[in-house]
């Protein structure tokens, strides 16, 4: 048995106590994600009410999961701590480091060919230290976690942004860095700003081509990428208890695509329906025997605007189906002529060459069963396939059900091609191109989650756009952005026009789960003996050396980038083939912001070095000041580090010698990721300051001696013809954060601590 009963039955034996002395010192009825907030306080019962959004406070999660790309640096930093076994349930899932390409079965043996030295060293780690592993082809981590080890009232962290998935089933899920991770895994308290919450009221009820997709897709439309920072959102009313559980997944899933700390639903049948179907019968008894504790109060949904920081209302039954992008997943238009005509006014190819569906956002059992009708239509009535298609099966648990149940071989019988269980294209693992970067324009629809420029194949010319898994087989079928299903034909081979019938599917298998070999090791009781080995000539893996404190005088530091516009973590340290050095630090910091468009010549990985002024690529550039014994500045603009979890985009630059991050805004995760590598992660007190920043700027902290919580910095900019500004910087650090700098990162914090 993977998941863990008893740990189960002892969060759900302290809720009670917990969640009744939240409510009564917060003073009134609590949502559900408080409950669940309080109830994983490290201190254990609740003593004070914390104000949203401002108070930091520490919790205790009850699992961590990372994924294998994240899972290399997150262990290595582990292996540094001083620890022989993990301090909470703790799994590594091997679902990013497969490429898509022919199909499953020689795709899956390319990447154990390919990426067996870094599998076999998580493996053998996760043997040594009491981490549950889950083998390459086992399937992705998100619907791995899903099917396993979410429960309603949980509290997870996992290192992979949409960790949020497991909101689906009454979590509360939290994608952090990998860092985070480590002091969990270590035992230590995990400290996150007491969140805000919105709420969403859903009314009415899903129905024909509208999918859960559709609705988070409309959410990301009313409130933007940003929209979502700092906040739980969570769900609730009719339409939510009349959806599935993989359903509400999807929905929770897809809140990172808003900057969400997270997303959740109350526990309801669907839930339940959803455990017993996966084996977890004793997970639901023990669920319902708390169940009132597992969603928010009924006055809080009675009067929502009462206890959310923000309330959206959407009825179901007005939603139809949407098409979000292309570059960026919140972007909403209604399918049809209103996407017609968008894409003809944008230049966007109309012309879909692929649809794919899968990844962990859309690849349960109903998902493909869904799709799966609207291809069998397409056989009944003679339609062929205009796009190709390929499919992702979220899971082996999935893939061997939907096998069985012959839904692959629908999706076969018109030509689809079935990817290994595993993230592939969405992840720029797609062998789609020999040469991507000089790949044509084209445009493509995916019921993935993100959809920035090449995040799927490397071509930045490829406009990728999102959909739920039946639109996107519809629109596969059409071959056309345009096509409304609803409203157009489409021709046969002999010419006639035929017309789609609604799509449907179950909710659950209707013969049950099944699966041989689910693709999961357990740990040996005893690791101690197991030795882990990293060669000292291995590309792919690095043991790490931990980082020097900065300290207090940073002076005659240099601009490395002024970045300019969207700047996400792709963008910082880009993914597809860079995600096999995801264990070797110095060689994956050759990627260091090659994707930021400099604010000077508008070019991306095209800097000027001031030392000799010439122009060259971000990292040799850092290197060079590196080299030259001087400290580099990264300044940006909004809502910077945007995007994924992965703290590589905090330590490339820390490596490479940045001592400071300066920007408008912060994305959560990634302002946390910065302050954990020990470096400076500040943003202009006033805003317009970004424009005072030029190309040979030199940056002197004047102040960084009395660096408190709170406290604003100073810092003195030498432009090249003398001249000075002086601008005022916030931080977010509290005293705690401020140790992690002033020791050179929390892992030396940690280690030092442990050795006390
Ligand atoms: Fe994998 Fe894409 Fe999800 S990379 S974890 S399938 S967002």
């Amino acid at each position: 048995m993977a998941f863990d009963i008893d740990m189960i039955k002892k969060v759900y034996s302290n809720m009670a106590e917990r969640v009744d002395a939240a409510r009564d010192i917060v003073g009134k009825p609590l949502t559900l994600s408080e409950k669940i907030l309080y109830s994983h306080l490290w201190d254990g019962t609740p003593n004070k009410a914390f104000t949203r959004g401002k108070d930091y406070v520490d919790f205790a999660p009850d699992r961590v999961a990372c994924q294998d790309a994240t899972a290399q640096m997150a262990l290595l930093q582990f292996m540094q701590a001083g620890k022989t076994k993990v301090g909470v349930p703790t799994t590594v899932h091997c679902d990013h480091l497969i490429q898509a390409k022919n199909g499953a079965t020689t795709d899956l043996q390319h990447a154990i060919n390919t990426s067996n030295e870094v599998f076999n060293f998580l493996e053998s780690v996760s043997n040594k230290y009491g981490i549950g592993f889950w083998k390459p082809g086992a399937g992705i981590i998100h619907q791995v976690v899903l099917e396993n080890y979410a429960f309603p009232g949980g509290m997870m962290i996992g290192t992979d942004s949409h960790t949020v998935n497991a909101g689906g089933l009454g979590m509360v899920a939290i994608g952090v860095g990998g860092a985070d991770a480590v002091d969990v895994m270590a035992g230590m308290a995990w400290e996150l700003k007491f969140p805000k919450l919105i709420g969403v009221r859903l009314t009415g009820k899903l129905s024909g081509w509208t999918a859960p997709k559709d609705v988070i897709l409309k959410v990301a439309g009313i409130v933007s990428a940003k929209g979502g920072t700092g906040a739980i959102v969570e769900y609730f009313g009719p339409g939510a208890t009349a959806m599935s559980c993989t359903g509400k997944g999807t929905i929770c899933n897809m809140g990172a695509e808003i900057g969400a700390t997270t997303s959740t639903f109350g526990y309801d049948e669907s839930m339940e329906r959803y455990l017993r179907s996966t084996d977890r019968a004793d997970v639901a008894d023990a669920a319902n025997q708390v169940k009132e504790y597992l969603t928010g109060d009924a006055e809080v949904y009675a009067n929502p605007e009462d206890y959310f920081d923000q309330v959206i209302d959407i009825n179901l039954s007005e939603l139809g189906p949407l098409l979000n992008g292309p570059f960026t997943p919140d972007l909403s238009t209604e399918v049809g002529s209103a996407m017609g005509e968008k894409a003809k006014a944008n230049d966007w190819p109309i012309k879909v060459e692929w649809g794919l569906i899968g990844s962990c956002t859309n690849s349960s059992y109903e998902d493909l069963s869904r799709a799966s009708s609207v291809a069998q239509q397409a056989i009944d009535k003679g339609v062929k396939m205009k796009s190709e298609l390929g499919i992702n099966p979220g899971s082996e648990q999935v893939r061997f059900t939907a096998d069985r149940d012959g839904i692959l071989q629908i999706f076969e019988g018109l030509g689809a091609k079935i990817f290994t269980n595993a993230c592939g294209p969405c992840i720029g693992q797609w062998a789609r191109y020999d040469d991507p970067k000089n790949a044509p324009k084209n445009s493509i629809v995916h019921s993935f989650n993100r959809n920035f420029a090449k995040r799927a194949d490397g071509n930045p010319n490829t406009h990728a756009f999102v959909a739920s898994p039946e639109l996107t087989a519809a629109i596969a079928l059409a071959g056309r952005l345009d096509f409304n299903p609803m409203t157009d034909a489409l021709i046969n081979e002999n010419g006639e026009e035929v017309m789609l019938d609604e799509p449907t599917g179950w909710e659950l298998p209707p013969k049950g789960f099944e699966v041989k070999d689910n693709g999961y090791l357990a740990p040996m009781a005893d690791g101690s003996g197991v030795q882990v080995t990293v060669a000292s000539d291995s590309e792919r893996l690095q043991l790490l050396t931990p980082f020097e404190p900065i300290g207090n005088d940073i002076s005659g530091a240099k601009l490395l980038i002024k970045a300019f516009g969207k700047c996400t973590t792709d963008h910082i340290s880009m993914a597809g083939p860079w995600l096999r050095f995801r264990g070797h630090l110095d060689n994956i910091s050759n990627n260091c912001l090659i994707g930021a468009v400099n604010a000077y010549g508008k070019k991306t990985n095209f800097v000027k070095n001031q030392l000799t002024g010439d122009f060259g690529g971000v990292p040799d550039t850092a290197r060079a000041y590196k080299t030259a014994g001087i400290k580099s500045i990264v300044v940006g603009d909004h809502n910077y580090g945007e995007g994924s979890s992965r703290e590589h985009a905090a330590m490339e630059p820390r490596h490479l010698g940045v001592v400071a991050v300066i920007v408008k805004s912060f994305a959560r995760i990634h302002e946390t990721n910065l302050k954990k590598q020990g470096m400076l992660g500040l943003t202009f007190a006033n805003e317009s300051d970004y424009d005072l920043i030029q190309e040979d700027d030199t940056f002197n902290f004047l102040d960084l001696n009395e660096f408190a919580p709170g406290k604003q910095l100073t810092i003195e900019i030498v432009h090249a013809d003398g001249n000075k500004d002086t601008i005022k910087v916030n931080h977010t650090y509290n005293q705690s954060q401020i140790d992690w700098y002033n020791e050179g990162s929390a892992l030396n914090l940690i280690k030092k601590e442990n050795a006390a």
